[in-house]
């Protein structure tokens, strides 16, 4: 798929979003260019294709797996200090479990996969770790229209293997703006959109690791 969807989709538009402002609108901004970049990385690029494989996806939720592997623990920790300081109805919902059982759907357990284990951000800074949560909560946006595109294509749903890609939700995402907005002008923004640029670079370069090994470059 060589064509952006970011903010072109009209079934994932923001058509209907309000003008966002302070610190959100300054990390959609920083983060336009990574996210083009990122969303034609070969290893993503298929998964809006009409001849998506399975071997496609299962490529995709190992090389997620492996991230938020290595990614959660850390994340995790750091976040109960950033929520018990705000009064926040936000809760982070770990992805890796839901990649797991993705990856079981299809038959692939994911304890007998090789690993790479992706460089990490630092997130002992709330700006930093704040960066992290808005790529990790806004990359459900796609999931609104990667969804039902393996469902389409597969005919998978988030009963069988679509349980990551499913994950959005309304309320969570409006939860998390409502917490970056807590902190609007309290916080370095430039190590905000810093932290969130050097995640989508980190998760870029992890994603070559799982590059099919015949892949050759037109
Ligand atoms: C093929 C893969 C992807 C597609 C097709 C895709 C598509 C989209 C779409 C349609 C939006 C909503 C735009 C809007 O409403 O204005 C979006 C937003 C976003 N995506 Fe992706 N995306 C993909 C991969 C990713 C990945 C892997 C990440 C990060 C791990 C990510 C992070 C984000 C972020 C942070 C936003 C912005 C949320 C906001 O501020 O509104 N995306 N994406």
């Amino acid at each position: 798929m060589g064509y952006n969807t970011r903010r072109n989709s009209s079934s994932a538009g923001n058509a209907t979003q309000p003008a966002a402002s302070g610190l959100i609108s300054q990390l959609r901004t920083a983060t336009k260019p990574v996210h083009q970049s990122l969303e034609q990385h070969p290893i993503l690029q298929p998964l809006l294709s009409p001849v998506l494989t399975r071997e496609d996806y299962r490529r995709v939720l190992i090389a997620f797996a492996d991230f938020y592997r290595i990614l959660e623990p850390p994340l995790l920790d750091e976040l109960i200090r950033v929520t018990d300081q705000q009064n926040t109805t936000y809760h982070y919902r770990p992805r890796w479990p839901l990649l797991q059982d993705d990856l079981r759907d299809l038959g692939t357990m994911i304890d007998t996969l090789p690993s790479v284990t992706p460089a990490l951000p630092s997130m002992e800074n709330t700006g930093a770790l704040l960066g992290v949560l808005y790529v990790l909560e806004g990359a459900t946006q796609g999931g609104r229209i990667i969804a039902p595109h393996l469902a389409r294509t597969l005919g998978l749903d988030a009963d069988c293997g679509v349980r990551y890609f499913r994950v959005y939700q309304q309320d969570t995402w409006q939860q998390f703006k409502a917490l970056l907005t807590c902190y609007d002008g309290l916080l370095d923004d430039k190590a905000v959109t810093h932290s969130a640029v050097q995640i989508f670079n980190m998760l870029y370069q992890h994603l070559d690791h799982y590059l099919p090994s015949d892949r050759t470059d037109p």
